[in-house]
């Protein structure tokens, strides 16, 4: 796509206030992650995720734990059983995963990284508070940029291609239709091939017709698509259709997880209704 044409995605940008906010609710942030319009945001929503979880058995926060905490255990053990010491969290937002891990594992490189204006903020609130040094870093990127100094290669050049690196993203994918996040994956597969060993880990909701709550979550991914101004499409049908995907986008592994059928080790409440969201663990 030539780069004048690009798609922007700032519109996207504001949603991280909402759930940076969700994570310092549940102890997973320190109070310097949280914003006004966070706050605000999580208020005036609060009749809607209160009456999804009254009327449907919906908790939307519990959603966003379930994937936020089940990445967080695939990066713990990357990194505990893998060997892993560079970790690069594309479309980090307000997110305090960064902060988390590098506070736990003294030898990590963690690279931060988001649209211009994000980056620049997030950059602001750990340089605030003393906490970006020389292995805790915040760069630009724009995963749909194919030039300039945005696009996904740039990310990587400093980085030590002859050791693993685990690629996150959190709260992205699904806010963009799957040709070009497929282009996206593509992109991130082949730059992946460059190092030691790539693993990528992204949560992912895919289109479920059969789950019960169906009719419901088609009308909450609406209520997401006009609150960002932009849509939310559901990619994939099951199982077979994720791997399949990812495979076709240069992944040679790929796992499917549920993180409902994990929520008790994840420290999580146990669900009654099957899953909605999967966090994908694919390799190169
Ligand atoms: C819902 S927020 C998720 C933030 C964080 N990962 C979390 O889970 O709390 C979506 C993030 O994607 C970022 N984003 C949107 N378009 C992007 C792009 N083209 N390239 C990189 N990041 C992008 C936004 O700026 C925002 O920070």
């Amino acid at each position: 796509m030539p780069e004048r044409a690009r798609t922007s995605s700032a519109h996207i940008s504001p949603s991280a206030h909402y759930t940076g906010y969700v994570w310092y609710r549940h102890r997973l942030a320190d109070p310097a992650f949280v914003t006004g319009f966070g706050r605000f945001v999580h208020k005036l929503l609060w009749p809607v995720t209160w009456g999804a979880r009254a009327g449907f058995g919906l908790d939307i926060e519990a959603l966003l734990l379930q994937r936020h905490l089940q990445i967080d255990a695939q990066l713990r053990a990357a990194i505990e059983q893998g060997g892993v010491r560079q970790v690069v969290e594309i479309a980090c937002g307000l997110s305090p995963r960064g902060r988390r891990f590098c506070t736990r594992y003294p030898h990590l490189q963690y690279l931060e990284a988001d649209l211009p204006a994000m980056a620049a903020r997030k950059r602001l609130l750990l340089h605030g508070e003393g906490w970006l040094d020389g292995r805790h870093q915040v760069c630009a990127v724009d995963i749909l940029a194919e030039r300039g100094n945005q696009r996904l290669a740039a990310l990587f050049a400093e980085l030590d291609h002859s050791q693993p690196v685990v690629v996150i993203t959190e709260g992205l994918v699904n806010y963009f239709p799957l040709a070009l996040i497929e282009g996206f994956w593509s992109r991130l597969a082949a730059e992946l091939r460059g190092f030691s060993q790539g693993i990528y880990l992204t949560e992912l909701y895919p289109d479920l017709h059969e789950h019960p709550r169906y009719r419901q979550l088609r009308w909450g991914v609406e209520l997401i698509g006009r609150l960002t101004r932009g849509s939310y499409p559901l990619h994939y049908r099951d199982h077979a259709e994720i791997v399949a995907g990812f495979q076709r986008c240069g992944f040679d592994q790929v796992q499917v997880l549920d993180p409902s059928a994990d929520a008790v080790s994840l420290g999580l409440p146990a669900t009654r209704l099957p899953g909605l969201v999967r966090v994908i663990q694919a390799q190169v």
